[in-house]
């Protein structure tokens, strides 16, 4: 037994400060002002994601690592043989279960925090030292492609994409992003964990945490800017607001302003007025019945679906149709 941790291999194609300047430039100039969730996931932002995670209200996590457990034999059947390609990996909780019970020819995780992305890896790979593993830093809503390696080299490719994070983009978003997964899939599956409309108090409870971690994770883009790009905000001058729009079946994450104020982001300045709201994120719910219909759209075809007793939230397993 030996008790060194092996350091995973890691390919890094974290976009560019550049690239972000353009991107806060495109977003302050929507009107209401919003940023890519992606933003949010500094190596401070993902630590404070895994602190949402372990509050009483946000029951999401906990929920589906428990259904993945429970069904993991069934689902390990129904995925089949190949190499299993999380995006958007963050702490790799959920996964587990499947590497045991699927035993795939190796794991590969995306994730934007490269920093996070190492940690997560390594620990896992030391409870399932039989699957080679990889990771890659990257934004994989605009990867063009996955980098040639070993380890996906004629390898039949299963995604993997848990966690509602197909909650933060926007309808149309969301479609191209899940035919964008078909192109990198080359053919192969996709198991996607989506949660399911509730009711208002139970999402804006679990989205506004009685110990203001969402508050903070939120806040933490303003801090984020303010080191990555030498932007000047005062993040105790925004206002946290997390509101269920029933309509359009999503929460709105939103950082207002409580006054009027001038930032300045990279040598430019902009200004908020008093009440201003900067989308932070959005996160999508999907009864079954909306969800079938939107991978229909994407080119996938649905296969199954597994779901937690309360029906809080589901794993749906779809296949590219041609
Ligand atoms: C990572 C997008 C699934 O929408 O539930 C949780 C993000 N933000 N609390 C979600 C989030 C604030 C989360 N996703």
């Amino acid at each position: 037994m030996t008790t060194t941790s092996k350091q995973i291999e890691l390919i890094d194609l974290h976009p560019q400060a550049a690239d972000m300047k353009q991107l806060v430039r495109i977003g302050l100039s929507r009107c209401p002002r919003q940023l890519p969730a992606w933003f949010l996931y500094d190596a401070e932002g993902s630590r404070l994601f895994d602190r949402i995670c372990q509050q009483p209200e946000y029951s999401l996590t906990r929920t589906e690592i428990a259904l993945i457990q429970s069904s993991a034999p069934e689902v390990a059947n129904a995925i089949g043989e190949g190499v299993i390609i999380e995006f958007g990996a963050g702490s790799a909780q959920k996964v587990g279960p499947l590497l045991e019970a699927a035993r795939p020819s190796a794991y590969i995780a995306l994730d934007i925090s490269a920093g996070h992305l190492r940690q997560a890896t390594t620990a896992l790979q030391q409870r399932h030292p039989q699957v080679p593993m990889l990771g890659i830093c990257c934004d994989h809503s605009t990867l063009t492609a996955l980098p040639e390696h070993p380890l996906l080299q004629g390898q039949r490719r299963i995604g993997f994409f848990p966690g509602s994070s197909l909650g933060n983009f926007e309808q149309q978003d969301a479609i191209s992003l899940l035919r964008h997964f078909r192109t990198l899939l080359n053919g192969g599956p996709l198991l996607l964990g989506l949660d399911q409309p509730k009711d208002r108090s139970r999402l804006e409870a679990a989205y506004d945490d009685a110990a203001g971690t969402s508050a903070a994770f939120a806040r933490n883009l303003l801090k984020r800017l303010n080191a990555d790009l030498g932007a000047n905000f005062d993040p105790r001058g925004f206002e946290y607001q997390a509101v269920w729009q029933a309509e359009q079946q999503r929460v709105q994450m939103a950082l207002i302003s409580s006054r009027e104020q001038t930032v300045t982001i990279a040598g430019e300045a902009w200004t908020f007025s008093q009440g201003e709201r900067l989308i932070t994120e959005y996160s999508l719910k999907y009864s079954p019945e909306h969800a079938i219909a939107l991978a229909k759209q994407a080119g996938w075809g649905w296969v199954r679906r597994w779901h937690d007793p309360k029906e809080d939230l589901s794993l749906h397993l779809l296949e590219a149709t041609d």
